[in-house]
């Protein structure tokens, strides 16, 4: 499947975006080992979110669909998941992956954690390590999937809680440690090396299990019986940044996104782009689900070129895809730096976007730890996501203002956390073809 972006006019529009991916998995998780029925709305039906609803559901956990985003999760309580009878195919995710290695390493049965190819590539090492230390047995391939968790488990899972230092700041990792310790005795902690998302913290404590966090800090008692809840899932902040970058870009549009997630772990993508000289503005501030949500407006706006603060990093993790396409257009070199993790991301994320915006006529040179990207315009041309959403995604947005017309080969990933991105580009003037056809 491929894209086909043409020059487009945007036009000022009011949007919304699917809900936020790394809530979805989290509700369907804790839903599922809660006492009673959690109703969730704003769900993310995206391949990657299904993924875990299918794990979850393969464990006995019953699940009722009343619309694409709206669903109820019957819980089976802590110690109420029964072995699945397959390998859990948790497909391009990762997070699911990491989290469920987690919970499932608290179970008293033997489980199979398995994806697709990019996620097969992807380091596991950096959860089996934790878990191993509180007694888990994981059998993997070289600290890659699969991943066989209590290989041969026969009633006996008794987990022990720890103290990690996480030697890099993931937020799966600090969650995968989290749910492991609700089945250890006594209290399980993490200290995260800079901070990261903390939808696992604030969500635990809306299903009613009391989670500390102190400074860097995060500890969970194990044992705690999860109380079922109502989630109200908010808008993808990441995917919202799509529609913020073209916005940006474009000539005069003023694009307004209702109910987006805004929790301050998130939101570095808004700050490195205000930075760059960005028109952006908050409206309607409200809390919803224990999250802060919001609605993001913005304007076109001429970019500038900055030192992006590393400390800004693991704020905006998954956005550095869109960011070197504003870097591309903004006036001068922009320089990114820390950046080692983009390259254990759905693709090596340096090098996806160094190699689609270069295609596309922006001077860039390759760091080990990022890039420099001299802004100028984008020509046009073929380019590839390498199997990458986000990257699909950016690359689809540059070709909104490219002079010609730009094609994204291999896009079909965009359904992990996207659906209908095309037409919501479309919604704000982008003029996007999606064609269906295979690559030969
Ligand atoms: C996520 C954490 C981040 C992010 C991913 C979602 C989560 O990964 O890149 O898309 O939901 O916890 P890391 O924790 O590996 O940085």
């Amino acid at each position: 499947m491929k894209f086909i972006v043409t020059p487009s006019r945007l036009t000022d529009a009011e949007i919304a975006v699917p809900g936020d991916k790394s809530i979805s998995h989290r509700a369907l998780m804790f839903g599922g080992i809660a006492n009673g029925r959690s109703d969730i709305s704003g769900f993310l039906d995206g391949e990657d979110c299904l993924a875990t609803l299918s794990a979850m559901e393969a464990m006995g956990v019953s699940a009722t669909r009343h619309s694409k985003t709206e669903l109820s999760i019957e819980g089976v309580g802590l110690a109420g998941l029964t072995a699945p009878a397959n390998e859990l195919d948790l497909g391009n995710s990762g997070t699911a992956m990491r989290l469920m290695a987690g919970l499932m390493a608290g179970q008293p049965f033997e489980s199979t954690l398995v994806g697709d190819a990019s996620l097969t590539g992807r380091p596991m090492g950096r959860v089996i390590t934790p878990l191993e230390s509180m007694g888990a047995v994981i059998r993997s391939q070289s600290g890659k999937p699969p991943l066989v968790i209590n290989p041969g488990g026969d009633g006996a899972a008794d987990l022990q809680a720890i103290h990690y230092d996480m030697p890099v700041a993931s937020a799966q990792v600090k969650s995968c440690v989290l749910i492991a310790g609700l089945y250890a005795d006594g209290a399980t902690s993490v200290t995260e090396p800079a901070t990261t998302r903390d939808h696992t913290e604030r969500m635990l404590r809306s299903f009613g299990v009391n989670v500390t966090t102190e400074g860097a800090t995060m500890r969970v008692e194990g044992r705690q019986e999860l109380s079922a809840t109502r989630i109200e899932v908010p808008g993808d902040l990441s995917s919202a940044t799509f529609m913020i970058l073209a916005a940006l870009l474009s000539d005069s549009a003023d694009i307004l996104i209702r109910g987006v997630g805004l929790n301050p772990t998130r939101t570095g993508v808004l700050d490195i782009l205000r930075s760059m000289g960005a028109d952006l503005s908050i409206e309607n501030e409200r809390m919803a689900g224990g999250e802060p949500i919001g609605d993001i407006r913005a304007r076109a706006s001429k970019l500038r070129a900055i030192d992006v603060d590393e400390r800004l990093v693991s704020l905006a993790i998954d956005e550095f895809p869109a960011l070197f396409v504003a870097a591309g257009s903004a006036d001068g070199t922009t320089r990114f730096s820390g950046l080692e993790e983009l390259r254990v991301k759905e693709s090596d994320r340096i090098s996806s976007m160094a190699k689609g915006i270069a295609a596309l006529g922006i001077d860039v040179v390759e760091t080990p730890d990022g890039a420099l990207v001299t802004g100028g315009r984008f020509t046009g041309g073929h380019v590839n996501s390498h199997g990458d959403h986000r990257v699909a995604m950016s690359l689809a947005v540059a070709g909104t203002v490219a002079d010609r017309r730009v094609t994204i080969e291999d896009v079909q990933p965009v359904e992990t956390s996207f659906p209908g991105f095309a037409a919501c580009l479309q919604r704000i003037g982008g003029d996007i073809a999606v064609d269906e056809a295979e690559a030969p």
